[in-house]
């Protein structure tokens, strides 16, 4: 089950004429260099989307970009995504805090959980972007894994075999963890948090727990790559399947998907501007940094139907 390095790893950094890419890890991710948010061209902005396209996820430092900022360079990658969970700052829709205070103490922090971006919408949110304005000194990590890389080192049996099956994803086990450990509150998620009866779901939650079924293997629409549409969070079973027939492949696949060879893990300061693309990769955040106040800002850029 443990893949070393074989030909499937390529994580190299193209030559391009207006930024500088300095890999992360070998599966995926990229720091950008020589570029402020705050002022990208057309040309930039160009070598910045493919760079990640290429490697799944980038994040630049010593950003200053604002809510204002963060918008407009969102929204150049295209029209942003209904999001599920979170709501945006007063003015600014599409700039949803992520803000946990020092004296947190949920036993849930927001993404924890290798997860894709709201998956069980039928057109789930295609790229996703965190601002980071103030993190804890140590913890508070993201990690990441590339679900390409994942799919290319699957048998070509294994392949041939997941290739016609479509993947429910719902929102059901997020809801039974709010349920548990979040306390009820304004919103979207305390909403839930407070609701016991399934039947009196606010709907536009219920929709979400109904899901949608997906391709569980999906071709990227820009380069073309195959990859794994699966997580432990929101892929509940396989169309057709039984649940006793879908469990182990669905666990086959979350665990195959996140060894580590396959990641790559960010360490957060304030600045730190970083961007993935859900159709290609999942993530998690980690639970880690009791005593210590993590402020960041996500927006997310809406998706296709799953192809
Ligand atoms: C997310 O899942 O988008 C949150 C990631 C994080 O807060 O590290």
């Amino acid at each position: 089950m443990i893949i070393h390095p074989t030909g499937q790893f390529d994580n190299h950094a193209r030559d391009y004429e207006r930024i500088e890419v300095r890999p992360l890890a070998a599966a995926m991710g990229a720091e950008i260099l020589g570029v402020r948010l705050s002022e990208v061209d057309d040309a930039t902005f160009a070598e910045i989307r493919e760079a990640l396209f290429r490697h799944k996820m980038i994040y630049f430092r010593g950003q200053q970009v604002g809510h204002a900022g963060q918008q407009a360079f969102a929204r150049r990658f295209g029209p942003f995504a209904e999001d599920a969970y979170t709501q945006g700052v007063p003015g600014y829709p599409d700039v949803q805090p992520l803000i946990r205070e020092a004296d947190a103490r949920a036993g849930m922090v927001f993404g924890a959980g290798w997860h894709t971006d709201s998956p069980f919408l039928p057109e789930p949110p295609a790229i996703s972007m965190l601002y980071a304005v103030e993190v804890p000194p140590y913890g508070g990590d993201t990690i990441w894994a590339n679900t390409a890389l994942a799919y290319a080192t699957l048998s070509d049996t294994m392949r041939a075999l997941l290739a016609p099956l479509r993947v429910h994803m719902s929102m059901r086990r997020v809801l039974a963890t709010a349920q548990a450990h979040q306390a009820p509150d304004d919103t979207p998620i305390g909403r839930v948090a407070a609701t016991r009866d399934l039947r009196e779901l606010p709907p536009e939650i219920a929709r979400k727990v109904l899901g949608a079924m997906h391709p569980l293997v999906r071709t990227h629409p820009v380069s073309g790559e195959k990859a794994l549409y699966c997580d432990e969070t929101y892929a509940v079973g396989i169309e057709g399947l039984t649940p006793a027939e879908a469990e182990p492949i669905l666990g086959f696949l979350a665990a195959h998907i996140t060894q580590p060879a396959f990641t790559c893990r960010l360490r957060w300061e304030a600045g730190t501007f970083a961007l993935w693309d859900n159709r290609i990769c999942v993530h998690q955040a980690f639970n880690d940094y009791d005593g210590f106040r993590r402020e960041l800002y996500r927006s997310t850029i809406a998706g296709e139907a799953p192809a």
